[in-house]
């Protein structure tokens, strides 16, 4: 009998760990997010120039543009190949 109230409790504490919490749960699922935007783009050079009605930046590849994009939450479009005319440096991450 002892023994199954034992186990009640601890049942209690994991469900709770699991379901319990929801701030800390809602931390835990930004920081999921955040990193899924930063994809391991590699050492791949094929650089593009993108850009929305503000601004033009130059990327090390299309990679480099969408964790761009969905870190800063934009959503810059390829303009053309290679980099943007008048410098400015290519974002390599
Ligand atoms: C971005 O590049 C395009 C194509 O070269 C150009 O037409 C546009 O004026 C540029 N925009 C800015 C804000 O520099």
């Amino acid at each position: 009998m002892k023994v199954y109230f034992i186990l009640l409790i601890v049942l209690v504490t994991i469900l709770s760990a699991i379901y319990g919490a929801p701030s800390k749960g809602s931390t835990k699922a930004s920081l999921i997010k955040k990193k899924s935007c930063a994809k391991d783009c590699g050492e791949v050079y094929k650089p593009i120039c993108a850009g929305d009605a503000n601004k033009n930046i130059s990327f090390g590849s299309e990679c480099v543009l969408s964790n761009y994009n969905c870190e800063n939450q934009k959503d810059l479009k390829v303009i053309s190949e290679g980099e943007c005319p008048g410098g400015g440096g290519v974002r390599l991450a």
